[in-house]
């Protein structure tokens, strides 16, 4: 990144009281400019907690979409307006409202990845770093709907021993890896932990060593004695294990592992944000309100 463009990203921070926030998936550039790196989780921490007046959101609108209900009176920024999140677009309001009504007496627990209209008609959060916690927490009779990752959820059926309704969402970038490329990995790289996320297929998770988040992922890549690691996710994740483990291997599960819309925020989009202020996440107060709810309880169990 050029000087000027550092120097101009730091003075508008500070003249605005503004933080940045940053996914792991995003471009090594904005990692570097960010206040804050961290997962689903972390991030909705971190942004439940700033005292910033503006909160720069480097990541997918449903990642800013959640700071700004976290934080209804604070100037909420997508640098890239159209850095959706595939999966969270296989889930609407309607449609949820639409089985809940098949399903008397049901909780819904919604993964974060998902519109503030879904979160609105939601029981209670969570992100991959939560979930079987979150599941954990709700009374053992109780029938559970999961919306929108089928996967997730079927991984947590799994970790609970609940009996969960999966919705049929899915991720595009995690669902394309197969059994066979981890096989493929493993063979390649006969010394290596393998940790995917549980975004990924079942039977892939099935083969891995462990299943976790981007987060989860960081965290073992530190505390375990390996040296070598198969890491199944997004390949912005590799910055971050690389710069926090020099010393050790991380090798990508598959050639090509990027979510597009993550890349969509560069730092020039970024700088011009902070210079203009826009694009702004709104989210309407009615939705808000019922979408914070199902936030808090996550945040509070977290
Ligand atoms: P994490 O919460 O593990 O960072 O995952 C977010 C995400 O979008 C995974 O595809
Ligand atoms: Fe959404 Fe998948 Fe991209 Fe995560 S990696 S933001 S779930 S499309």
């Amino acid at each position: 990144m050029s000087t000027d463009l550092t120097e101009f990203i730091e003075r508008r921070k500070k003249e605005l009281n503004a933080v940045i926030l940053a996914h792991y998936y995003q471009r090594p550039e904005i990692q570097d400019a960010a206040d804050f790196v961290g997962d689903s989780l972390q991030l909705a921490i971190q942004a439940a907690r700033t005292e910033a007046e503006v909160i720069v959101f480097c990541g997918v609108t449903f990642m800013a979409e959640s700071a700004k209900i976290l934080n209804p009176d604070k100037i909420v920024i997508l640098p890239e307006l159209q850095a959706g999140c595939p999966m969270a677009d296989m889930a609407t309001g309607e449609a949820l409202r639409a089985k809940k009504a098949e399903m008397p007496g049901v909780k819904v627990v919604c993964y974060v990845n998902s519109s503030a209209e879904v979160k609105a008609e939601s029981d209670i959060c969570c992100t991959s770093a939560n979930a079987v916690q979150v599941v954990e927490s709700l009374p053992p009779e109780c029938p559970i709907l999961f919306v929108p990752d089928q996967n997730l959820g079927h991984y947590i059926a799994r970790q609970t021993g609940r009996d969960i309704t999966l919705w049929e969402g899915y991720c595009p970038v995690h669902q394309v890896v197969s059994l066979e490329q981890l096989v493929e990995a493993r063979r390649r790289h006969p010394e290596a932990v393998v940790m995917v996320h549980p975004e990924c297929p079942p039977d892939v998770i099935e083969a891995s060593d462990h299943a976790l988040s981007t987060g989860g992922m960081l965290k073992l890549a530190k505390t375990d004695p390996a040296q070598e690691f198969i890491v199944g996710t997004e390949e912005g994740l590799l910055y971050q294990l690389r710069k926090q483990n020099p010393e050790k291997k991380f090798h990508l599960i598959k050639s090509e592992f990027i979510c597009e819309t993550m890349k969509l925020t560069t730092i020039d989009k970024l700088a011009r944000s902070l210079e203009t202020l826009e694009p702004r996440i709104e989210v309407p107060e009615d939705v808000r309100i019922r979408a914070q709810k199902a936030l808090d309880r996550m945040i509070q169990i977290s």
